[in-house]
């Protein structure tokens, strides 16, 4: 039986505080679930509103790529500074130490290796995987104007009426064919076709001419890929002006674990992304960090 003596008789119903709703952080992303929604924010810094991804899930079809050897070398001691880790749920499992306790965004779709046609993918694992691995979305390519285009697209969805049921929010991660013009109609084109049919928020490149095009006309957010490795001002440049230009983020690999200095990279970029900092001042904080080693 309970014990009830002693229960206090006392009650505060604070008559004079109305109720507040809490607008959730993230655009478009107001009607989502409660489960969903806490997913995302464990992604999504929920003072700056701002994500700055760890994308390491290259080896999914590209192999040991340079600075992803060996993972545990490399990645694991970044992991501090990253709000989330994208991965494949091998590399999860096999490398990545279960005390990481921010977002884990797990690759789903895959198939063709480097030596294939790239838009030839299938989803690559299920749902009740990812459940298990904790993971708080599910990322998968989308191939808009690739040879599989359709394809790609319906596994996009599949994935977002089985990740509705459990609350699982998915990434669509616009994949950019050889053929096609790295351009902001191309962005919109894809970035909103993801939206559209679902994604909870979208990965991108970032474009110099209208990038802010892309991102306001896309109803979710948008965060970008990093790209092959620039000069670590250059790609600090991106990460700024992409911010400013309404993204809600990074998911940055090779100019990360490919840079001179990868943890001290990983917080310049933070200090863009959460902080507002400009791409010179980030430099000169990277430079800093650099030195100390
Ligand atoms: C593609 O291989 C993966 O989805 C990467 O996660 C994505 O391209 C971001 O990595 P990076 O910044 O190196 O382009």
């Amino acid at each position: 039986m309970a014990d009830t003596e002693g229960t206090q008789e006392v009650h505060n119903y604070h008559l004079d505080t109305p109720v507040k709703s809490r607008p959730f952080h993230l655009k478009g992303c107001h009607a989502l679930d409660w489960g969903m929604q806490n997913r995302l924010a464990n992604i999504f810094d929920a003072v700056s509103g701002k994500t700055v991804m760890l994308a390491v899930d290259h080896g999914y079809f590209m192999g040991p790529t340079t600075g992803l050897e060996r993972m545990d070398v490399t990645i694991v001691p970044l992991l501090a500074h990253a709000d989330t880790l994208m991965c494949t749920r091998g590399i999860l499992r096999s490398t990545m130490p279960a005390t990481f306790n921010r977002g884990v965004v797990l690759r789903a779709s895959g198939g063709p290796s480097i030596l294939k046609e790239l838009s030839d993918e299938e989803i690559a694992m299920d749902i009740e995987d990812a459940i298990r691995l904790n993971a708080s979305a599910m990322a998968v390519q989308v191939f808009i104007g690739g040879e599989f285009e359709t394809r790609s697209v319906h596994n996009m969805t599949r994935l977002v009426d089985i990740g509705n049921r459990y609350g699982m929010p998915i990434l669509g991660v616009t994949a950019v064919g050889k053929q096609l013009v790295r351009d902001a109609k191309y962005m919109r084109l894809a970035s909103r076709i993801c939206a559209e049919l679902g994604a909870s928020y979208v990965k991108t490149y970032y474009v110099a001419e209208g990038f802010e095009t892309v991102t306001a006309s896309c109803p979710v957010p948008i965060v970008i890929a990093g790209g092959k490795k620039l000069p670590e001002l250059e790609a600090l440049r991106m990460a700024y002006n992409a911010i400013r230009q309404g993204a809600a983020g990074v998911d940055m690999g090779r100019n990360i674990f490919q840079a001179d200095a990868p943890a001290a990279m990983i917080l310049a970029v933070r200090k863009v992304v959460h902080e507002g900092f400009r791409p010179e001042e980030a430099f000169t904080y990277y430079n800093s960090l650099k030195a100390k080693g």
